[in-house]
């Protein structure tokens, strides 16, 4: 379902110096609902890797196909259409939600904005759907940003991306800022959303025993390129 070739990226300041290009032709690939882990040291790219894939940034060359369609490709711009499809679960949810937005509001608000739904009450049905996904109460729904744990904001962000009916979540590092039990709830509803609903995840982090617990088939980048990791290594 998604399938990158030879993926490119410097930055200026670094694109003198060898072997410190971030992204210099990586090559991976996720199937429908399954998960991959992506490992590298502080500074390896892997945030530049998932920003390439949402379109945040700009690739220097590379093809990368979603869904059999064409995302990044050789003198194309980023197809933002299919690219909604590809949401990112990011680092730390309270930069990602609204401090003075009531939770209910921040995922009312997607559905609406894009019209998935066709009124407010049909927003608030499909809420009441997305939080069971991410297994929350609704008495949340009234809270603001303040007021909920980190482990439930994370939820909220996610059950937000999936509001847009996504096909591939890439998290990266979304649980390195929850304790153990509040990152393993994290991990089942992955499981979960991957499992029953075909969801593909890229989950990114620096810490390879999680992603050996998280992820069967495992990447790891160093010096801009990707090697696959194979056995238990
Ligand atoms: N917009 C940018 N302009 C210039 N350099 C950048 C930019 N974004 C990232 N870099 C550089 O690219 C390299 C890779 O950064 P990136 O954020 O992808 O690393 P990372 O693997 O996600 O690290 P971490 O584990 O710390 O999150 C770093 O050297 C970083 O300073
Ligand atoms: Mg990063």
């Amino acid at each position: 379902m998604l399938e990158v070739k030879e993926l490119y990226k410097s930055f200026n300041h670094n694109r003198k110096r060898r072997g410190e290009t971030p992204v210099a032709g990586v090559s991976f690939s996720v199937g429908d609902g399954e998960i991959v882990g992506l490992t590298g040291k502080s500074g390896a790219g892997k945030s530049t890797i998932a920003r390439l894939l949402c379109g945040t940034l700009t690739a220097d060359s590379g093809d990368v196909r979603f869904e059999g369609e064409v995302l990044i490709g050789a003198g194309k711009r980023y197809h933002h259409g299919l690219g909604r499809r590809i949401q990112l679960i990011p680092q730390q949810p309270f930069a990602a939600l609204d401090p003075r937005q009531r939770l209910g509001d921040a995922l009312t608000e997607p559905l609406l904005c894009h019209n998935l739904v066709k009124n407010r009450r049909d927003a608030e049905e499909r809420v009441r759907e997305l939080l069971k996904q991410v297994w929350l109460d609704e008495d949340i729904l009234g809270r603001l940003p303040s007021q909920v744990s980190g482990g439930q904001a994370q939820r909220i962000v996610i059950a937000r991306a999936l509001a847009v009916e996504p096909r591939l979540l890439i998290a990266d590092e979304a649980t390195s800022m929850l304790d153990v039990s509040a990152q393993a709830q994290i991990f089942g509803i992955f499981r979960r959303l991957a499992g029953e609903q075909g969801i593909s995840l890229l989950l990114i982090s620096h810490d390879p025993a999680l992603m050996r617990a998280a992820a069967k088939r495992r990447y790891h980048l160093a010096e801009g390129r990707l090697a696959e990791i194979t056995g238990e290594t």
